[in-house]
């Protein structure tokens, strides 16, 4: 895995977006996984400015979300559906058929789940997934002891994470306890995956999830066995990290080389 120490949050944005950006100019028809919550917004921003600026084209990608809350349908101000197209979707020229967010109002879970990844798979894989890590080191919402080898299915939130995104709800009895995640495996099979980890709060899961060992304690921890694997961090994020020296030494050598 590829640890990126950045100065501060608009750094590891730029990077991250960057990092996107490179899959979507060298494959213009890529399939490209999407993250919510707050890591990715910087990102979000970037790769806007990207293509109003520069001309970044996404007119040909197809979109697939990691996730969304259970019982809140696209108009909600809290759905995942919701939260793409005021941060990312509305700004750029990717065609709304195109775009894929998990559905957390289908009576048939299930056989929305086995859907979902017949579509992944169809449209040849996530050429690049976006990602944030949970507190509780969890990647999309596979929450501690989720298996690795898991699928797109309906999860059940931990009490830390509902109080983690409490912060988005007018109460904590609002966040859903439920949602339709992809799966750890799911996520195992994009071919590249670009994670940003930013803020104190972060360091003591991104230290697990780089530098402890592999378990579905920490599901984020899966992505040691990535092959292309790369996490973008803030200062504030790489306090924990033991190795941290290392990674500041393997970016410079590489900048120099
Ligand atoms: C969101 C997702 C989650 C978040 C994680 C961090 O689609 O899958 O894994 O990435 O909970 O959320 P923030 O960025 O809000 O700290």
């Amino acid at each position: 895995m590829e640890v990126v120490i950045c100065r501060d949050y608009d750094e590891m944005s730029a990077k991250a977006g960057a990092a996107v950006a490179d899959v979507v100019k060298a494959k213009p028809k890529a399939v490209l996984g999407f993250a919510t919550g707050s890591s990715p917004i910087g990102l979000y921003k970037e790769l806007i400015r990207m293509h109003k600026d520069e001309g970044l084209d996404f007119s040909k990608c197809l979109t697939f979300n990691l996730d969304e809350y259970c019982g809140l349908s696209g108009d909600h101000p809290q759905s995942y559906w919701y939260f793409m197209h005021e941060n990312l979707f509305n700004h750029i020229n990717v065609p709304k058929g195109k775009v894929n967010v998990p559905s957390g109002t289908e009576a048939d879970h299930a056989a929305f789940c086995r859907a979902y990844e017949e579509k992944i798979a169809k449209a040849g894989g996530i050429d690049v997934q976006v990602l944030g890590i949970g507190s509780d080191g969890h990647i999309a919402f596979n929450e501690p002891t989720s298996s690795l080898g898991s699928r797109t299915r309906m999860v059940t939130l931990t009490e830390q994470t509902i109080d983690d995104n409490a912060r988005f709800f007018e109460k904590r009895e609002d966040v859903p306890r439920h949602a339709i995640s992809m799966g750890v495996g799911t996520v195992m099979e994009a071919k590249k995956c670009v994670m940003v980890v930013n803020g104190a709060n972060k360091a003591e899961a991104l230290a697990a999830m780089v530098e402890g060992p592999v378990t579905s304690m920490i599901t984020a921890s899966a992505l040691q066995w990535h092959p292309d694997a790369v996490v973008f961090v803030d200062e504030a994020a790489s306090a924990n990290l033991k190795m941290r020296d290392y990674y500041l030494w393997v970016q410079k050598s590489k900048s120099e080389a």
